[in-house]
């Protein structure tokens, strides 16, 4: 009789029965390896080429219980720590393990705040850039840029390196992307203030005028740490995915985030709050989304801002924005494409295609409107993903790292190409 907590395997090319040991609900892939038909063969190996039921690593950061739209890190639940925690906070909580006492939190935000400064060669090297680059295109390299400055990143494996990193990237992010914008803008750079927020200070950044000293609006700047909380990690994410690979390779940690803010820049991930704006304004009216609708469903775009890999249901994210976007509005006027948005919501909800799929908003369906009623511009958006993401992306790294037994990221590839053949001169190809 088998034990319990394994699995067997029927090979009905051999008939050869195989038991594969169950661990926290999962087997080791490599187990299958002992599924052969010859003694000579490979071993049988899994295809899952999104990695859509292969778990990539064991975790402690965050919980996500997609069918009950449910996310917690580190045990707790996102609308306690969004409600009552900030964005520093959480960042030190994902990637310390543990909420920090007063005097961790005043020295980890300290620490943060004394990194904020970028290398004054930062400025020259952002000019090159053309007038009108993408902020993320001038995120990403720039942040790729950063580990020229600061070699003794190199040192992976140090843990006072490491910590070291940590402040300055999760310190410099905003510092960049503010650079960007202003770059953008024809506009002077503004110093980080380290008198102000951490959130306080990126508005100040991007918005300070003429004046000595920018006051953000606190309800505005409380917004923007709520939704800094909301993006800080979301466990094993394309980025995520793209964080712990580049990593695995030993690469040090700026090249590592600006590989994983690269994967954050596509439409399917966060550069959908991006799209979501476009798609909007294309809708143009209510009158318009039945039909917008309909079109979806032939298969004519996507409903960007919808579906979800794990959630199959309400994104817990997107319920809390909508209830931000409120506070938002009645500083800044009501953003009129919210009502388009919840019209769209409904109209979508009420539909057998996007029941029947599980399809609901998801994190980036509210985000863009609450940011454009602030004062952003669309282009900013996946910037304003980026610098929360950061704390995610680097406690997912350092956990790789310091898992025991860490290798290189490699995955096999089932080869279906041509069998072997002799090379053929050019002149011969006809
Ligand atoms: N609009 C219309 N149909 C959709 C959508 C959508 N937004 N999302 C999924 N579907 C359909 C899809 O066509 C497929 O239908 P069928 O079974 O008939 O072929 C089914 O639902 C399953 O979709 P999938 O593409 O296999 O699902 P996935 O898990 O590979 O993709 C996703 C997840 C987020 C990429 C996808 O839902 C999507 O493209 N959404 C729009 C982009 C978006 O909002 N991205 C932000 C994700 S949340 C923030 C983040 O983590 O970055």
């Amino acid at each position: 009789m088998p034990s319990q907590d394994t699995l067997t395997i029927r090979d009905n090319r051999t008939d050869k029965d195989y038991e594969i040991e169950i661990v926290d609900g999962a087997i080791r892939a490599l187990d299958l390896r002992k599924v052969k038909v010859a003694e000579d063969d490979f071993g049988l190996m899994s295809y899952d080429p999104a990695f859509t039921n292969t778990a990539s690593c064991r975790s402690e950061i965050t919980m996500i219980d997609g069918e009950r739209g449910i996310l917690r890190h580190r045990g707790y639940p996102i609308e306690q720590l969004a409600t009552q925690s900030s964005y520093l906070e959480v960042a030190y909580l994902l990637i310390y393990g543990h909420l920090p006492n007063e005097k961790q939190l005043a020295e980890w935000e300290e620490n943060i705040t004394l990194h904020t400064m970028l290398h004054e060669n930062t400025k020259k090297f952002m000019e090159g850039f053309h007038h009108d680059a993408h902020p993320m295109g001038v995120l990403v390299s720039t942040v790729a840029a950063l580990s020229t400055f600061y070699p003794d990143a190199k040192d992976i494996h140090n843990e006072e390196s490491r910590k070291l990193q940590t402040y300055r990237l999760i310190a410099k992010m905003p510092t960049i992307a503010a650079y960007a914008y202003r770059h953008r803008r024809g506009l002077p750079y503004v110093y980080p203030d380290n008198g102000l927020s951490y959130t306080g200070n990126l508005m100040s950044m991007l918005f300070k005028m003429q004046r000595d000293k920018f006051v953000a609006n606190p309800v505005l700047e409380k917004a923007l740490d709520i939704l800094f909380i909301l993006h800080a990690d979301h466990e094993q994410n394309c980025s995520a995915n793209a964080m712990r690979s580049i990593g695995s390779s030993h690469a040090d940690p700026y090249v590592a985030t600006a590989g994983a803010a690269a994967a954050l820049y596509g439409p399917l991930h966060g550069g959908a709050n991006e799209a979501v704006l476009k798609m909007l304004r294309e809708i143009g009216s209510k009158k318009n989304v039945p039909k917008f609708i309909k079109d979806v469903k032939e298969g004519k775009g996507r409903l960007m801002g919808f579906g979800h890999r794990v959630y199959k249901n309400y994104d817990p994210r997107a319920k809390i924005i909508r209830d931000t976007a409120e506070q938002v509005f009645e500083v800044t006027g009501r953003n009129p494409l919210i009502d388009l948005a919840m019209e769209v919501e409904r109209i979508a909800l009420e539909d057998d295609y996007f029941v029947k799929r599980k399809l609901y908003p998801n994190v980036d369906f509210y985000s863009g409107i609450i940011y454009e009623a602030m004062g952003f511009h669309s282009r900013a958006f996946t910037v304003l993903f980026a610098i929360p993401r950061t704390s995610g992306w680097i406690a997912q790294w350092q956990e790789m790292l310091t898992e025991e037994g860490q290798r290189i990221a490699r995955p096999r590839q089932v080869y279906l190409g041509s069998e072997p053949r002799n090379y053929v001169p050019l002149g011969k190809r006809g």
